[in-house]
């Protein structure tokens, strides 16, 4: 049987283990992959005992007190600490979440966190987005309406057709679906992926958009759309309790019937 083993660089080793200094009774070990491309060096895991009794209740905050407190240099994004904006996206516990989201008090035992799967790492905790938002922007995610409509003030929608839109304008990019996908895996370069199908979908049943035909035809493709097998995995896995999944099954029984 063929056997293949990791480029000697890639392989993820031990890092520095960070002691309590406080002597808190309440410590949690968390584990938390880094990777700085400007030293020559591995992979790594650090720990780190957090006191937890002086630690806000979300994965985030024990990023933000280590940051804080015990090590400046820890690297990851965050904006809103509301799930709002969707870039505290990463690996928690095995699962892709949203970090400000998550509770640690649901976590038993030591927290691993890692980047988002399957993508390039910019630094510690933060994945290189850049390919997900160039098929992003490949759907053109706005209004196309004709040129007199767009001097109007207002563009109306009846409230039954912006119902349409519920479970799918919520939906923030946080690419938590896309990377658990095995198809985006194996053909992110290619498939569009669970978050971007999804946007597909919200502009093409939006009532007021007038090009429905020429969005489904720029995803009516062998390898943007079809390479989804219904796996389930980004359903799953998405934070805000959507379902990518359903999306993608009404868009490929669109193309089916139109
Ligand atoms: S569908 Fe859910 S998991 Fe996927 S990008 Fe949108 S909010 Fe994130
Ligand atoms: S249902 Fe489709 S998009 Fe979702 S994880 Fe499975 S293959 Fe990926
Ligand atoms: S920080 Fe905005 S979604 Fe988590």
């Amino acid at each position: 049987m063929a056997q293949f083993n990791l480029p000697k660089n890639s392989k993820i080793i031990k890092g520095n283990y960070f002691k309590d200094l406080t002597g808190s009774k309440n410590i949690k070990k968390v584990n938390i992959y880094r990777w700085d491309p400007d030293k020559n060096e591995n992979p790594k895991i650090d720990t780190f005992e957090v006191d937890i009794e002086k630690c806000g209740s979300k994965v985030l905050d024990i990023l933000n007190k280590i940051k804080n407190e015990i090590d400046s240099s820890l690297t990851y994004r965050r904006s809103c600490a509301h799930g709002v904006c969707g870039s505290c996206a990463m690996n928690v516990d095995g699962v892709n979440t949203l970090s400000c989201l998550k509770s640690h008090k649901d976590i038993s035992g030591e927290i691993n966190i890692y980047p988002l799967p399957h993508l390039k790492v910019i630094k510690d905790l933060v994945a290189d987005l850049s390919s997900l938002y160039r098929q992003y922007e490949s759907i053109e995610p706005w209004l196309k309406i004709k040129e007199k409509k767009s001097q109007e003030n207002e563009i109306n929608q009846l409230k039954e057709d912006r119902k349409k839109l519920d479970g799918l304008y919520e939906c923030i990019m946080c690419a938590c679906c896309s990377t658990a996908c095995p198809s985006y895996w194996w053909n992110g370069e290619k498939y569009l992926g669970p978050a971007v199908l999804l946007q597909a979908y919200r502009w093409i049943i939006d009532s007021r958009d007038e090009e429905r035909k020429e969005r489904l035809n720029i995803i009516a493709d062998k390898l943007k759309l079809y390479r989804c097998h219904t796996i389930m995995n980004c359903t799953n896995s998405c934070p805000k309790g959507l379902n990518p999944a359903k999306a993608i099954s009404s868009l490929k029984k669109m193309l089916a019937t139109n």
